[in-house]
């Protein structure tokens, strides 16, 4: 295969990501501040940090539904602020509310964009609902309502909804949030395994330690619209840089009286 941007010169599918001096403020508010790093083909590269910190706003901004003030992104080398490049690195992203029709069946959420925009004949539709249902388990839920379903399920779902077009670029948001332990581990589960399956290369907004200690590669904890570090799970976790601590072991204050009587300080 011809070593292009659309084929790289080891033929895999996943891409690679570059984000190359990216700012951006609202209101004079600098959300992103010259934030540079690249994501390897096939990485599985988690993003964290407190709540506003940026995150969410240059996940938009890598899959082009955020204007940047500066900088530049690259998915295998095309620009990232040009819809055509979505199109051939078929990006796709997972957001934290999932976003699902609550009037359709699953089995229609999942084959709603296809269809509109006429991807596949609708036999071939129909046999990609059916195998993405089934690698996400939920071929039991194919008829239900998405009101019917668990939080845990319905993040499946909108997972489900995101592969149909098999993406080589996969960017979730918050996709453990408001799940419980054995619910997040299960997606955490399900995240490391689509890498696999599809050979693509997924972005990972998450609070989630455990999960990013468990299928992270590499992490960037971002702090007030920069990298504050960037490194594997575990360089993070044994870093003695107070920003870094602040955030992955926060203390409680044990001196407040109203926790006294609970906490074995
Ligand atoms: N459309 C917008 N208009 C104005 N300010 C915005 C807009 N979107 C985000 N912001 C501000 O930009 C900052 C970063 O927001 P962002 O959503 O990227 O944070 P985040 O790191 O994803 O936080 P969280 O963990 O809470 O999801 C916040 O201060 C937010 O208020
Ligand atoms: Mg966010």
């Amino acid at each position: 295969m011809a070593n292009t941007p659309e084929n790289p010169v080891d033929d895999r599918r996943a891409v690679r990501v570059e984000i190359d001096r990216v700012s951006k403020s609202y209101n004079n508010q600098r959300v992103l501040d010259d934030v540079s790093f690249t994501i390897e083909p096939g990485e599985i590269f988690v993003i964290m940090g407190p709540s506003g910190a940026g995150k969410s706003t240059l996940m938009r901004a890598i899959v082009n539904l955020e204007k940047v003030d500066e900088g530049e992104i690259r998915i295998n080398g095309l620009d990232a602020f040009k819809q055509q490049t979505h199109k051939l690195m078929h990006t796709a992203i997972v957001f934290q509310a999932g976003g699902l029709f609550n009037s359709l069946t699953v089995e229609e959420n999942l084959g709603f964009y296809p269809r509109e925009h006429r991807l596949y004949d609708r036999k071939t539709i129909n046999e990609k609902v059916a195998y993405t249902l089934r690698i996400l388990n939920l071929e039991g839920c194919a008829d239900k309502m998405p009101s019917q379903l668990s939080g845990g399920m319905r993040k499946r779902v909108a997972i489900a909804r995101s592969l149909i077009i098999e993406p080589r670029l996969l960017l979730f948001d918050e996709p453990t949030s408001e799940l419980d332990p054995v619910s997040a581990a299960n997606i955490t589960e399900v995240i490391g395994t689509l890498r696999e399956e599809y050979d693509m290369t997924s972005i990972v907004v998450s609070h989630d330690r455990e999960l990013a200690a468990s299928i992270g590669e590499r992490v960037a904890l971002m702090g007030s619209g920069k990298v504050v570090m960037l490194d594997t799970p575990q360089k993070l976790a044994e870093s003695e840089d107070p920003e870094v601590t602040a955030f992955l072991k926060p203390s409680i204050n044990c001196n407040n009286p109203r926790f006294r009587q609970n906490l074995a300080c």
